[in-house]
Formats: C-alpha cells, structure tokens, sequence
C-alpha cells in the first residue's frame, strides 16, 4: 500500500506555497507531500527534498521527474538541512515541513525490519547504507540500557522483563528475526489484554532508539527555524507524545521573543474524524506551526554538507 499522507490539507494551509517560493520538505517518504507542494507553488515554486532513506529519494526522484529543475532530492537527513541546503547555494526558505516516523511503504516492506507483523531482519534503519542494524546494536547493549530505552522510548511498563529477555534470547541465539521478538513480547504480556498489539511500543523504541530520531528532531528544531524568511513557517507533523512534547516546548520557547516568532497552533491541530476513518494511521497525528515573524537566514549556512549520494 502505497503511503497516504497525513494532514494534507492542514499542511498546505499552514505553509501556503506561493509561485516563486522555496520550500524544503524534509520526510519526503512517498512524495505526497512534496508533490502538493509543487503544485500549489506552480508555476515556479522550488522544493528541495530529503529523506534518510535511499529507496524512497530515488522513488521520489521517478515520482516528481516532471517538475525538472523545480524539484531537487538529497539523500540525507533533516538534521543536516541546514549543510545541504548551504552546499546547493540556498540560503532562506519560505516554508519548511517535517513529517515524522516512518511511511506504510517502509513498515510493509519486511526486509526493513519495522514490523512485527511480518517476518524481517532485526534492522530498522531508515537509512540501511549507514550505521548498525538493530542486532548488532541489541548484540553490544546492556540489561540497564535497554531498559531504559523501552521505558523512555515506549513508555513500556514491563521494560525490565522484556528487556532481560531480549538480551536472555539473544545470547541463547533465540532472537534472530522481527517474529522471534514479537513472540517474545507476547510471551512476556502473556493473556494480558491490550488496546494495541503488545509488541507497538517495544518496536516503536527500538525504531526510535535505532535512529536517534529524538536526537535529529532537536536538531532540526533548532536549525531549520533559522533558515526562514520573514512570513516564512516551518511545520512538524509529530505521531507520538514524546516528539509532540519536544515540538511544542521548542516552539513555546520561541514564541517568548514575540517580535521574531509566532505560532496559530497552541494547541496542536489534529486530523479530522474522517481523515482518521479513512487513514488510521493519521490517528495519532499532531500538527504544530512556527512562523518568522523576522528574516532569520542572514547568511548560508557555515558547513556546507553534501547529501550522501552526492
Ligand atoms: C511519515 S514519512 C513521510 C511521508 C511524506 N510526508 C509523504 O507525504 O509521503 C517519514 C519519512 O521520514 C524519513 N525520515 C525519518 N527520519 C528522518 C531524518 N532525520 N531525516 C530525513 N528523513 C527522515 C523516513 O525515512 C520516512 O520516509
């Protein structure tokens, strides 16, 4: 199933893509987004598009050929917006969007590792041409550790438990594929009934941890900002409390300096009850906006970074 955008609509209003802009959509995943964005900044809004995963550049790449030179993908991380945009010589935006987690593609994809409802590698990278995959990261982790990821990560009131199983497994060689976990985190539940399958928030801070994606939405929060234009507003869709919570305090803390910034999203704006029937997934979804109230990009940026494909 290819991935259905979140927020669509919602996005756009926030962001208002203008002919003549320049927008930066940091997740491209499938292209929904960044396609709605050069079509509502027609004819001659440009987008510069990342994603840490390769496959979905390149996808994107085939996706958006017929914009040309309107649309450029970089194979790198929003954590490094601010070096790649500087290293292809732009310097101010006029709108910015981040869309975290991951996309249905890479969740249905079992060669990724992201599900427990398919058998798959422990890997879970969203980026697999760098870094370890899962099992060699579980392979080096201690007890405490990894306790601690799932407690902080998935909010996971067994984390002791399951995290001494994890590492019991895995020196048993009894933890080798995505299935062999989610059994395992059944195991643990045993008849305890759930709302949600018991093994969500086990794969959810294992994800998390794996991408340190807590670490690169700080980065992003406090780079990307400084890359606007006067009116220009960077947007971040966040799937769960933990990011949702660093948004707003970033952005609370900004609004503070009433003469740069503001924000029309105090509280965060959340999909409609029919976009939620339609698309699950976009249920726990939280919109939050900031807008520049003065230019902030005074000058490109220090480090230019090239993409890695670059
Ligand atoms: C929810 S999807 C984005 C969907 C996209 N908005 C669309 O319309 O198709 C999230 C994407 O963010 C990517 N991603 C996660 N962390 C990233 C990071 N630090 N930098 C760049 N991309 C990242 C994932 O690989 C995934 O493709």
């Amino acid at each position: 199933m290819v991935h259905v955008p979140v927020l669509l609509h919602e996005m756009l209003d926030a962001i208002r893509p203008r002919s003549g802009g320049v927008y930066l959509d940091g997740t491209l995943g499938a292209g929904g987004y960044a396609e709605a964005i050069l079509l509502a900044s027609e004819p001659d809004g440009r987008l510069v598009g990342l994603d840490l995963d390769p496959f979905a550049v390149e996808r994107a790449r085939e996706k958006l050929q017929w914009y040309g030179d309107r649309f450029r993908a970089v194979h790198g991380g929003f954590h490094e917006a601010r070096g790649i945009l500087g290293s292809l010589g732009i310097a101010a935006l006029d709108g910015a969007v981040i869309d975290l987690g991951l996309s249905s593609d890479q969740l249905e994809a079992a060669a990724r590792g992201f599900s427990f409802q398919r058998s798959g590698p422990l890997d879970m990278r969203f980026d697999p041409t760098s870094g370890e995959p899962l099992f060699e990261q579980l392979m080096k982790i201690s007890t405490k550790k990894l306790e601690e990821i799932l407690a902080t990560y998935g909010e996971e009131r067994y984390c002791k438990k399951l995290a001494r199983g994890i590492v019991d497994a895995l020196a048993q060689g009894k933890l080798k594929n995505t299935h062999d976990l989610a059994e395992l985190v059944a195991r643990v539940y045993g008849k305890k009934r759930e709302k949600i399958h018991p093994a969500t928030r086990t794969f959810q801070a294992l994800r998390i941890a794996v991408n340190r994606e807590l670490e690169n939405l700080e980065i992003a929060l406090r780079d990307i900002p400084l890359l606007l234009k006067k009116g220009g507003r960077f947007c971040v869709i966040s799937y769960h409390s933990l990011e949702d919570r660093a948004v707003k305090l970033s952005f609370k803390e900004k609004v503070k300096d009433s003469e740069r910034w503001s924000t029309f999203t105090l509280r965060p704006v959340r999909p409609r009850d029919e976009e939620i029937r339609a698309n699950p997934r976009a249920r726990s979804a939280r919109m939050r906006v900031l807008m520049a109230l003065q230019a902030q990009a005074t000058e490109p940026s220090a480090e230019p970074v090239a993409g890695r494909d670059q």
